[in-house]
């Protein structure tokens, strides 16, 4: 087993290597290295190393004339004694190892590596070591992360983000979506007293450092009761159909309960259907009856809250046929019948009065028969259906 592990080395990584070295190549003591050598030895501090995690990183140290032992320190333990590995580890390997210069590798770089590197080479004259202090990067990774929240309005939210990596990475919180309502913090923890509908949304969490940024998003729902808009009366003709719509805002989705008076109504075979399609509650009679008019109330209901509107359905008085008649009689009698006929055909015109028909009349009065009459009416009376 070549496993070389130094007692020593709580007093002076530099003593240490000294010893070690001796300890290995039997050293004759005090020639050349003596037991208070280090005055003697040539210790030099090479510039830091910067790796990052998983990469590979080479540790060379130059030769000489006249060396006679060489070996690559991590710590305390001899990585290569010469051509001679002594590390187990297979990431370690001989790059380079002549006259001028003594290199090895670490593949697959990892934090547990990070330290110094010692190159001690034992001249004929004296020991010299040349050591190396290698700086691991790891890029930022989020770990620890708040979940998606679900709330009430007006609770206290903190939420977390931890990251690792080195350096160690500086963590940004703030609001991304709907809108950046510039809620922002620099620290893990971002805290939001008494959050409101506004602060629901999507946060992000930025965690960078000088190699790389992680980014994480956490997204908050915030529940609160129903607020319903105000509804819009509707007016229609008797036998038509009537719609009464009333949207509410709530989170989560409210459900909706319609009344006429006191009385709940649901829908039902007799014409009445009551349609849900998310923030919108629908009210449908296919056929308005006398009956149906009023005043009706529209309740939108979700665990924090209920909220209500009142929508009239009024009825709109459409022209009878005797109003109308009357109006035909007395358009027809300042018409040619040739312009009726083509006035009818093209247009509406009729239902405005006689005013809109004298608009497009010629002017000149002509014989008026009833068989005219009776066509024009027919042909309303067609148009109307
Ligand atoms: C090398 O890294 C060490 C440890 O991080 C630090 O104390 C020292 O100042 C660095 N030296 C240089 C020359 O950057
Ligand atoms: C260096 O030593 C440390 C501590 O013993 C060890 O965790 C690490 O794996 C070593 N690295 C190499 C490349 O030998
Ligand atoms: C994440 O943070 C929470 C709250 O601080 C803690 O309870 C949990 O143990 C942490 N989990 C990890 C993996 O660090
Ligand atoms: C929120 O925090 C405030 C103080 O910051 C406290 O008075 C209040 O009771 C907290 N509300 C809840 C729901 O914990
Ligand atoms: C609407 O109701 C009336 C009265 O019940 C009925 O006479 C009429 O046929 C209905 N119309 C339609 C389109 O169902
Ligand atoms: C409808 O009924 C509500 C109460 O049930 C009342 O406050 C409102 O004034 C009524 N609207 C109309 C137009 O009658």
């Amino acid at each position: 087993m070549k496993m070389v592990v130094c007692g020593c080395c709580a007093a002076s990584w530099k003593r240490c290597v000294v010893v070690c070295l001796r300890f290995l190549f039997l050293l004759p003591a005090g020639l050349p290295v003596r037991s208070q050598g280090q005055s003697q030895s040539d210790n030099k501090q090479m510039d830091n190393i910067t790796v990052r995690q998983g990469e590979t990183v080479f540790l060379s140290c130059s030769q000489g004339d006249f060396v006679t032992h060489t070996a690559w320190l991590n710590r305390s333990s001899i990585l290569y004694a010469g051509e001679d590995k002594w590390s187990v580890d297979p990431r370690v390997s001989l790059v380079t190892f002549n006259q001028d210069e003594f290199t090895i590798k670490i593949e697959d770089v990892d934090l547990t590596d990070e330290g110094q590197y010692i190159c001690a080479v034992q001249t004929i004259s004296r020991p010299r070591t040349t050591s190396v202090h290698l700086i691991v990067q790891v890029p930022p990774k989020i770990v620890n992360l708040s979940k998606d929240l679900v709330l009430n309005e007006g609770s206290n939210v903190t939420l977390m983000c931890l990251a690792s990596g080195r350096p160690e990475p500086a963590i940004v919180w703030r609001m991304i979506s709907p809108s950046d309502d510039g809620l922002s913090s620099d620290t893990e923890v971002l805290e939001i007293p008494f959050i409101t509908k506004q602060r629901a949304g999507t946060y992000e969490c930025t965690a960078a450092n000088d190699i790389a940024v992680d980014t994480q998003t956490v997204e908050l729902t915030v529940n609160y009761p129903p607020s319903v808009s105000e509804g819009r009366d509707v007016g229609v003709t008797l036998g038509q159909r009537g719609v009464l719509e009333c949207e509410a805002d709530a989170v989560p989705e409210a459900d909706f309960e319609w009344y006429r008076d006191d009385r709940r109504i649901f829908s039902s075979f007799d014409g009445i259907e009551i349609e849900n399609a998310g923030a919108l509650s629908k009210l449908t009679f296919f056929n308005v009856s006398e009956a149906d008019y009023g005043n009706y109330t529209c309740v939108a209901i979700n665990k924090l809250g209920s909220a209500n509107t009142n929508i009239v359905l009024y009825e709109i008085i459409e022209p009878t046929s005797s109003t109308l008649l009357q109006v035909e009689t007395a358009s027809v009698l300042q018409m040619t019948s040739s312009d009726l006929e083509q006035t009818a055909f093209e247009n509406n015109e009729f239902w405005e009065g006689p005013g809109a028909v004298q608009d497009g009349n010629s002017g000149t009065s002509t014989m008026f028969t009833p068989t005219c009459l009776l066509l024009i009416v027919v042909l309303q009376l067609l148009l109307k259906f």
